[in-house]
């Protein structure tokens, strides 16, 4: 089948993987997954699962777009009509994932707002995060009006601009992080939070705490480079076949993981400066880049300016990745339900403000309702990360090792005369390594939820 080829060089194929990639997954999450989870542990086997499970299924995904020339629905069904309801599953986590991830994007707009009105010393204010999401309406306020900028674009159909506009941004984002993060890393007392992020230290680590590290280091993977959610496969259903799939992939994943580790760098070693480095500052969950940054801004010379302009490019590398949520949701709505692109992007944006309200409230007034011990949004993404994906993930491996077999994906990457240099890593990895190793991974952690391993 002919590639659909809409990426002009393989150049503007990475920059628009790596656009839907760099997100609040890397700003947002990873630092207060690694602040929770034992800092450099989760960084270690956070790097380990990139080189390894993370390679493989990105080429995985990549090359079966490619080679399909269709997004995960089609793609699966295309090649092996027994693995349709794998396209269906994928295609359920990006449903899933674009309410809760767009409340944060909309504590984030809120945040810039704060910084661009003057209220750079309230906002670092002990109760300032708490006082604001624990409001009944202007959470809720702030995660519409993000939803509704990523709907004005992906109605205009303006994501090329916007894609242009972030290949200007995003480095400066990464600037940005540099000065930011060496600003941190001079303040008293950061060195020990450095230390606790570099240095992985397993002393006094329980089995179960181990497991639950590793079943989140592996959900933060497939979530940060947009993984295990049809994503990849969608893309690249758009690459060419002269372009290089296996150096395009190394790339986006440099790009991807260096993001995260920046950020990590910048918050982290805040934590242990401006609020001390005690368990409870470090297991703030989602508000820590809330809590912790506007200290930073708020002690640094020309805090109001540096510390809009971070919340700015945040919220731009934010709605990248939300408008390539979005555009997948209304794609598959729009394909099977046949309606059209303008009626599917509106009822997509109703849905989607119902659906992510509850993870909005949960966090304040509805704070009471849990499930299963976890706030209404914490359970979202727990149940995309910590099941959907890893699910999906195995499924796409056993699909690519035993029934297309990895040969199909090795040829595919070797189109038109290219080398793919780690071919026998890849069919080893994808066989083997990456099921038994989700598989240990989900058994471990759920016997560890359920208090199987106490000691
Ligand atoms: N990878 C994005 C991030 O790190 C999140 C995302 C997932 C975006 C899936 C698009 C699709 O923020």
């Amino acid at each position: 089948m002919k590639s659909r080829g809409n990426f002009s060089s393989r150049i503007g194929f990475v920059l628009a993987a790596a656009g839907s990639a760099v997100g609040l997954g890397n700003i947002w999450r990873f630092p207060y997954l690694a602040a929770q989870y034992g800092g450099g542990v989760f960084l270690l086997i956070y790097l380990i699962f990139a080189v390894t499970f993370g390679f493989t299924l990105m080429v995985g995904e990549i090359a079966l777009g490619r080679k399909t020339g269709l997004s995960a629905i089609g793609a699966f069904k295309a090649l092996d009509k027994r693995f349709s309801f794998l396209g269906y599953l994928a295609a359920l986590v990006p449903i899933l994932i674009f309410p809760y991830y767009s409340v944060i994007g909309g504590w984030v707009t809120k945040y810039f707002f704060v910084f661009v009105t003057g209220g750079k010393s309230a906002s670092a204010g002990d109760g300032f995060f708490g006082g604001f999401i624990s409001q009944p309406i202007q959470p809720v306020l702030w995660f519409i009006v993000f939803i509704l900028c990523t709907t004005v674009i992906v109605l205009m159909g303006v994501e090329k601009g916007i894609e242009n506009a972030s290949k200007i941004l995003m480095p400066i984002l990464v600037v940005l992080s540099v000065v930011i993060a060496g600003y941190c890393l001079t303040r008293p007392g950061a060195m020990a939070g450095v230390k606790y992020y570099i240095l992985p230290n397993f002393k006094g680590m329980t089995f179960g705490q181990l497991a639950k590290t590793i079943l989140a280091a592996l959900g933060q993977l497939f979530y940060s480079m947009s993984l295990a959610m049809g994503i990849m496969i969608t893309y690249g259903s758009y690459m060419k076949k002269e372009n290089n799939l296996e150096s395009s992939v190394r790339q986006i994943e440099i790009f991807d993981t260096g993001i995260a580790f920046l950020a990590g760098l910048m918050i982290i070693p805040a934590v242990f400066a401006f609020s001390g480095g005690d368990k409870s500052a470090l297991s703030a969950g989602p508000g820590l880049m809330f809590i912790t940054l506007p200290k930073v801004f708020d002690s640094m010379p020309g805090g109001t300016i540096v510390g809009a302009a971070f919340f700015l490019l945040v919220f731009f590398a934010a709605l990248t990745s939300a408008i390539s949520l979005m555009e997948t949701v209304v794609s598959i709505v729009s394909d099977k339900l046949k309606w059209s692109r303008v009626t599917a992007t509106i009822v997509v944006a109703i849905f989607s403000i119902l659906l992510g309200t509850p993870s909005s409230l949960g966090n304040g007034i509805w704070s009471g309702i849990t499930v299963i011990g976890m706030d209404i949004l914490t359970f979202f993404d727990f149940v995309t990360n910590s099941v959907l994906m890893p699910f999906v993930a195995f499924f796409t491996c056993v699909f690519i090792g035993y029934m297309i077999k990895p040969q199909a994906i090795i040829d595919e990457v070797e189109e038109e005369g290219a080398v793919f240099k780690s071919k026998g890593i890849f069919a080893f990895v994808i066989k083997y390594v990456a099921p038994i190793g989700i598989v240990a991974i989900l058994v471990s952690s759920v016997a560890a939820g359920l208090g199987v391993f106490s000691f």
